[in-house]
């Protein structure tokens, strides 16, 4: 495998510098292969080493040089040199630290990225250099570049020459009197439709509250808000909320706000360059938070009731539907706004402005949800003195005069697993005038039976601060300046400083590329249930795992979004992949049906979503993943037991669907069981 050592991305990224050409983005620099850059030195030996392992053709023909990343794309334009503005058809992303390669193919994208100014793509003395600027410097005469935000992708860029009543022949640019062409077909498509009127709040918006993203004091816009229901709901929870919809609130302020919600918009809009318009749009009015939501699934499971249009299909209501894959809507996204998108659930991505959000939201939720409150070392209840010493003149006891104060703090010490700095404790000062320093009411709490706690604490938070750094190398690098006040602090309490901890991170991340590491921590295992092959836990337990399957879940978790969307999550023993099971009644059901199946496989980086909602795949044996005081649990092991007699394996994690089961059950003539367990009896031969 060709990789780079992350030491050498700095020299990598300093080398880039040198280059004497290139067309330079903010995140990547482009250039073509034909080059002496691509061919020779060091990048022409990287390259060749690359193309040779992932037998990459000279097809390939541009390299996107990722500034902001340790990776790099080989870029697939046919027409390079034929068309003035040619079109991606395919792309190679390389990951120089992994060397894990995914592959994206745009041929069949009604919308596909083109180029625009080629020459800075060729060295100055290339023959068709100045025939292709020339073109660069008409089209920026005639304002063409005035908003670059869409003109990247083909038909925003058609449309916007031909509103300026602009063609291009070859390479030069004419004027022209043609009109514009449309990709609706001439069909009317009721988008309006689409709106549902909400009795709770949408997913979306739920995990903005969730993950503490909407504060009382942000400002929310719901773009394309239907017929207004988070709106309402927010309103009704104290937020500053407000929507726009073209058809349902065109009089809604459309103005810049904290968190922008572009929530099942993206996926009604048949119109591709309007899609990427509106996209856009939204982003520019977010000021910290843009949350994009929209349908995953497969449009063929609606094939037979639906007729296709552009990249969707039109329902019989005349609505349009484009359904995404995970992947696709991440890459959509990405290359729409070059930004990072956060997943966090199937369908639903967060892009943060500011580097530190983005940061700290991932940092966050590395951390486990420890409850505290069960912890205790009974500070609330000071001891009472002997009665003799009761009348004695004793020294004022500084614990039992500022119990609140010093409960507050020991709370929010043993979250953190270190001392708050002074901004983190809103009582320093108070403290610190009542014991001296922090250090020394840590001190003194530690000498009354804290210090074990103590040290559970800070091995926790440590652990959960690995999870995260050693996450943070697949993902564009963040320097320590950037981070957010209380990430720094952890990093210098827990590894000294950001450089040991990234490579501890890297250490325990490189692990992960050794099955043997995976199957002794799933040995190590105290939570869920396994066989040879894979270990099943609770999604809701996986903070209880060892920190290496927590990486690896941390890792699944930046393709997939949070895994607490999920019930059920498989860690395969061998491969490393990571699958996410999602029952359709966990909760209220003995015996849960699979609804989404959801695969991610770390090493091609890919996601793959099955919908089982007609297999009616039961989960058995529920219990296993119970907490031990769950009050359902008694009762789910006596019907386990009824389970065993009738010969449903425990060896297996897969059992009989619904039907079979039935079946099992009538043959066994264990009627009241088919009751108990809600299956329908009347589909039973007598
Ligand atoms: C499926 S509904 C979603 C409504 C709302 N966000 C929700 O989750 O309940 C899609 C909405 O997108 C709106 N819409 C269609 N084209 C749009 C555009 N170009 N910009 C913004 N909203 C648009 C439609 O009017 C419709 O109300």
């Amino acid at each position: 495998m060709v990789v780079i050592p992350v030491n050498d991305w700095t020299r990598h990224r300093e080398l880039l510098k040198t280059v004497p050409y290139g067309k330079v983005l903010p995140s990547a620099t482009y250039i073509h292969r034909v080059g002496q850059v691509c061919q020779q030195g060091p990048f022409g030996q990287l390259l060749a080493r690359l193309s040779e392992h992932h037998r990459i053709g000279e097809e390939f023909n541009v390299v996107k040089f990722r500034t902001d990343a340790p990776r790099l794309s080989f870029l697939r334009y046919s027409s390079f040199f034929e068309e003035a503005h040619p079109c991606l058809e395919e792309s190679i992303a390389i990951d120089l630290t992994s060397g894990r390669s995914l592959r994206t193919t745009y041929r069949d994208s009604l919308n596909p990225p083109i180029l625009h100014r080629k020459e800075l793509m060729l060295a100055p003395e290339h023959p068709r250099f100045e025939e292709f600027a020339a073109l660069s410097r008409a089209e920026e005469q005639a304002g063409l570049y005035s908003n670059t935000a869409v003109i990247g992708f083909r038909i925003n860029w058609e449309r916007l020459l031909a509103a300026h009543g602009l063609a291009i022949e070859g390479h030069s640019l004419l004027r022209t009197t043609e009109q514009e062409a449309g990709v609706g077909n001439g069909v009317a498509v009721h988008r309006h439709k689409t709106a549902l009127t909400r009795y709770q709040l949408s997913r979306p918006v739920k995990t903005l509250i969730e993950y503490s993203q909407l504060q009382p004091y942000s400002t929310f816009l719901d773009y394309g808000c239907g017929l207004g229901g988070d709106v309402r709901g927010l309103a009704e929870l104290g937020f500053d909320a407000n929507g726009w919809d073209p058809a349902h609130a065109p009089d809604g302020p459309r103005k810049e706000s904290d968190i922008v919600n572009l929530g099942f918009v993206l996926n009604v809009i048949e119109d591709p360059a309007e899609r990427l318009e509106t996209l856009c749009a939204a982003w520019r009015f977010a000021k910290r938070l843009l949350v994009v939501s929209a349908q995953i699934g497969d449009a063929s499971s609606e094939a037979p009731r639906a007729a296709t249009l552009n990249d969707g299909i039109l329902t019989l209501r005349n609505t349009f539907q484009k359904y995404f894959g995970q992947q696709e809507l991440r890459c959509y996204i990405e290359d729409a706004l070059e930004m990072p998108a956060v997943p966090v659930a199937l369908g639903i991505f967060y892009v943060f402005r500011e580097p530190a959000d983005h940061q700290s939201f991932l940092q966050s939720r590395s951390r486990r949800r420890v409850d505290w409150e069960s912890v205790t070392v009974g500070f609330s209840k000071p001891q009472r003195p002997p009665r003799e010493a009761r009348t004695a003149r004793r020294r004022p006891d500084p614990f039992a005069e500022r119990l609140e104060l010093i409960e507050q703090f020991w709370s929010l010490t043993l979250q953190l697993g270190r001392l708050p700095v002074a901004k983190e404790f809103p009582g320093d000062a108070e403290l610190c005038a009542a014991f001296g320093s922090t250090k020394r009411a840590l001190r003194m709490l530690l000498a009354r039976n804290g210090q074990q706690i103590f040290e559970r604490a800070q091995a926790a938070r440590k652990s959960d601060l690995l999870v995260y750094l050693a996450s943070s190398h697949l993902r564009k690098p963040i320097p320590f300046g950037h981070l957010p006040d209380s990430v720094k602090a952890d990093i210098s309490v827990f590894f000294g400083t950001y450089s040991r901890g990234l490579k501890q991170g890297r250490d325990l991340l490189y692990s992960l590329a050794d099955s043997s590491t995976i199957v002794l921590a799933c040995d190590e295992a105290a939570v869920g249930w396994q066989d040879e092959r894979s270990l099943y836990a609770r999604s809701s337990h996986a903070g209880q795992l060892p920190t290496v399957l927590r990486t690896l879940l941390a890792c699944a978790e930046l393709l997939y979004g949070d895994i607490n969307e999920a019930d059920i999550l498989r860690i395969h023993k061998f491969s490393g992949k990571v699958t996410f099971l999602t029952y359709s009644d966990f909760q209220s059901k003995l015996l849960p049906q699979l609804a989404i199946r959801t695969k991610v496989d770390l090493r091609a980086a890919r996601v793959d979503v099955f919908d089982h909602t007609s297999d009616r795949q039961l989960l058995f044996f529920k219990e296993r993943f119970l907490d031990a005081d769950d009050p359902e649990r008694q009762r789910l092991l006596l019907i386990s037991d009824k389970l065993r007699h009738v010969g449903i394996s425990e060896s297996a994690f897969l059992g009989p669907t619904s039907a079979q089961l039935r079946q099992i059950l009538c043959d066994s003539g264990e009627s009241e069981l088919v009751c108990e367990l809600g299956l329908d009896w009347n589909e039973c031969p007598r």
